[in-house]
């Protein structure tokens, strides 16, 4: 199993992670934070019990509320990709379950600091919270085994040419997680606009249970949409978690641009000519499409 904690923005493509990540028992998730992102802080919050009630796991996994803001930058939602709720589509039930009172730094550093054994972090959202940990109490990295984040990109980006929404967000914030010195693989935009579920298979979902259903009806309000297929991105940090072998990464050092024309980009030492040779990142290059789909597609017909 891994124990991992999640720190997210759910959003759509989120949810999708969230369903797979709280049903699987290979993934062990003690604690599910969130920020803002696609949506404000209050909504993800919300969309993140939301999720944890329709799935029966509130006595198991802490819903914690994070940053509300960006640490500079100014904050701009993608509510039009996600709809103004963050999750349209589906009816959920009212939440009766409250999140915890700590701030999401201050439960991750709970987690972390109590726990045995190391951690994987999924980071699937802006990362603030994760930097404002590392500067509040760095000693939680030595609680960390490694983080798995979707953001950034090396060939191009979906808010600008080169920046990817999760890093252009808040670019400081990506800058301070990128050079923790961390263990931390990048599900970029390489491989996530290359995985895409096909249309079929989105067709499928409603047949397979309620979870499905659930899911197709977000999917449906989903503004992420190629012709093959709609990008699933935050599900890969999952998918590489139980199937690395689906995966080609290369070890890159990799510097997030905070300022100017670029800023959210992430640019890779692609020749290696500086930094001495080190690397900071391993970057997903390219992934199994067909491998994708076929997972995805056996991980929701496994739920309820
Ligand atoms: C990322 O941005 C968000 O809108 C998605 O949830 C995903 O995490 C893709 O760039
Ligand atoms: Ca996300």
């Amino acid at each position: 199993t891994h124990k991992i904690l999640l720190d997210m923005d759910p959003g759509i493509d989120d949810a999708a992670a969230i369903s797979i990540a709280l049903t699987d028992d290979q993934f062990d998730v003690k604690l599910l934070t969130t920020v803002a992102g696609n949506v404000s802080a209050d909504k993800t919050r919300l969309n993140a019990l939301k999720l944890v009630e329709f799935f029966g796991v509130q006595d198991k996994v802490p819903v914690a509320t994070g940053a509300q803001m960006p640490l500079l930058k100014h904050y701009q939602d993608a509510s039009h990709v996600h709809g103004a709720s963050g999750m349209p589509g589906w009816d959920f039930a009212p939440v009766t379950t409250k999140p915890l009172t700590q701030h999401a730094v201050e439960a991750m550093r709970n987690v972390l600091m109590t726990s045995e054994e190391k951690l994987t972090v999924v980071a699937t959202g802006a990362f603030t919270n994760l930097a404002l940990m590392f500067r509040m109490y760095p000693e939680t990295k030595t609680k960390i085994d490694r983080l798995v984040v979707m953001g950034g990109s090396l060939s191009g980006g979906n808010m600008s040419s080169v920046a990817e929404f999760n890093i252009y967000t808040d670019p400081h914030a990506a800058k301070i997680v990128f050079e923790a010195g961390l263990p931390l693989v990048m599900i970029g935009l390489d491989v996530t606009m290359k995985a895409l579920l096909s249309h079929e298979n989105i067709q499928k979902l409603s047949t397979l249970n309620e979870s499905g259903a659930m899911l197709q009806a977000l999917l449906g309000n989903y503004a992420d949409d190629e012709t093959e297929g709609k990008p699933m991105h935050d599900v890969n940090t999952l998918f590489y978690l139980a199937h690395p072998e689906y995966f080609e990464l290369t070890d890159y050092w990799v510097d997030v641009v905070t300022e100017g024309p670029a800023m959210g980009g992430t640019i890779a030492d692609i020749l290696r000519t500086s930094h001495d040779g080190q690397a900071n990142v391993s970057v997903a290059t390219d992934i199994d499409v067909a491998a994708f789909n076929e997972w995805f597609m056996s991980e929701i017909a496994r739920i309820k």
